[in-house]
């Protein structure tokens, strides 16, 4: 059973990396389907975002994820993935509105598509990339939210 685990990546944080692995666990394949046509402006660009996950994964060891590049809907991708089974991380309640609306979008656009959510780990259950890259902004401490690879990814954007 192939998973998709998609999203905007910008860039990967340890909680990102707590669902790839947890999913790599139960599934025989998860793709990281990365969005390249965002609208929201990203630090980092689409080369970057995939650069930076297939260096997490593999340093992670996970050997049966792989990172794709998706353009479009999201239920297309899937379609030409063979997969029915979108995953997303649940952090706190806040989440929900948002992802139900798309899990219900998702739904209506490709009937045997099922979205399933994991739970985010308690101490990875507020933090995004958002926040990561702000505090970075302040030159805060980002170290227990990304790796050390990440963080050097960031600090390079600051000089
Ligand atoms: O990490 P993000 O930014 O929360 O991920 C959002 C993502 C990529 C899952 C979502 O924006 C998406 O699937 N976009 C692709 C366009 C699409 O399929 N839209 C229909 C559902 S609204």
């Amino acid at each position: 059973m192939i998973v998709i685990y998609p999203g905007s990546f910008d860039p990967v944080t340890k909680g990102h990396m707590d669902i790839i692995e947890r999913v790599s666990k139960k599934f025989e394949k998860v793709i990281v389907a990365v969005l390249v046509n965002s609208e929201k402006k990203t630090l980092f660009t689409l080369e970057e975002r995939e650069k930076i996950l297939e260096n997490e994964i593999k340093s992670y060891g996970l050997s049966n994820v792989e990172v794709e590049r998706f353009d479009g809907l999201l239920v297309d991708f899937a379609r030409e993935h063979n997969s029915n089974i979108v995953v997303r991380g649940l952090r706190a309640i806040s989440d929900y509105e948002y992802e139900l609306q798309i899990a219900h979008i998702n739904s209506d656009l490709y009937n045997e598509l099922e979205t399933i959510f994991l739970v985010a780990k308690a101490e990875y259950s507020y933090i995004s990339s958002s926040v990561v890259k702000e505090i970075a902004s302040y030159n805060g401490d980002i170290s227990s939210f990304v790796s050390k690879n990440v963080e050097k990814e960031i600090k390079k954007k600051q000089d």
